[in-house]
């Protein structure tokens, strides 16, 4: 049984994210196959608001990705903004804090669920494609709430139930591979702002077009095949999964649907 409910269960947290491998791999298929050619992260990038010598806290940040623009970015780095990227994982903690040092970036070990800040630190906060992780949400979101200031900013993005998941989960279920899952996934494009306004003033919902146009089903696989609620999912299904996306190949290519998108979220 595949169990791909499990989304914040630590457990499969602490495996997916333990180390950068299979954050690595997943990004691969997107950057290599995504029709929108700007890049979810980059889009994302461009619409914070940047000014002199504000305070900003990343948090689940990852790889850090987000951040190769700001150093891209020479007017951005005379800003003298004060940065502070972070994970719960230790694994991306070291990672990060390898690939920022000497740099002006500080990494820190944080759980959104307790955040070592005092209250109104922060001018933006940025939550991109975690909160969907984290058990408590409210508790997490109340935790944002406090260290950021007043009249801070925090954004936060995440997947709609209209994307990659239920489309792969639709085709285990035509396939007749067992699958348990959830349709009721914690933070959504759809379920998010409702979620933010139970703590948050002002909310705003921002969608980045796209999708994935796939001419190699073995890259596709390798991606579900890496995903950590697909690790029950057995390798004697390998050829029928391919078998069945090659033949809905129209045009040389795999239509994957995406949707994601952004929160703009005020006190
Ligand atoms: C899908 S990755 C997103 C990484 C990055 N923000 C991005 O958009 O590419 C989710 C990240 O959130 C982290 N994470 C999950 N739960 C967390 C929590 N409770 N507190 C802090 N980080 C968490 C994971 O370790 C992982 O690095």
């Amino acid at each position: 049984m595949v169990d791909i409910d499990n989304m914040s269960s630590k457990t499969v947290l602490e495996e997916q994210y333990k180390n950068t491998n299979n954050l690595k791999l997943r990004k691969s298929l997107h950057e290599k196959y995504s029709v929108n050619q700007v890049g979810f992260q980059k889009w994302m990038f461009e619409q914070y608001p940047f000014r002199a010598g504000i305070r900003i806290l990343e948090l689940g940040s990852g790889r850090g990705e987000l951040w190769n623009y700001y150093f891209e970015d020479e007017v951005l780095q005379g800003y003298e903004m004060e940065i502070t990227l972070s994970d719960f994982s230790e694994g991306m903690v070291e990672h990060l804090r390898h690939i920022f040092s000497g740099r002006r970036i500080s990494v820190r070990k944080i759980d959104i669920l307790d955040i070592p800040f005092e209250r109104d630190t922060f001018d933006l906060i940025i939550a991109n494609s975690m909160l969907y992780h984290v058990k408590d949400i409210d508790t997490a979101l109340s935790e944002v709430h406090r260290v950021l200031k007043k009249d801070g900013l925090f954004y936060c993005s995440t997947f709609g139930m209209n994307g990659m998941a239920q489309y792969l989960y639709r085709a285990l279920d035509e396939l007749g591979i067992p699958c348990h899952h959830e349709s009721n996934i914690s933070f959504t494009l759809q379920n998010g702002m409702q979620i933010l306004k139970r703590q948050f003033g002002r909310v705003e919902r921002y969608d980045y077009e796209d999708a994935l146009e796939i001419d190699n089903i073995e890259d596709y696989l390798e991606y579900i095949y890496s995903m950590a609620s697909m690790k029950e999912l057995d390798r004697k299904y390998y050829d029928i999964l391919f078998d069945y996306f090659n033949a809905k190949k129209s045009g040389g290519y795999l239509h994957v649907p995406k949707e994601y998108g952004m929160f703009a979220v005020g006190k």
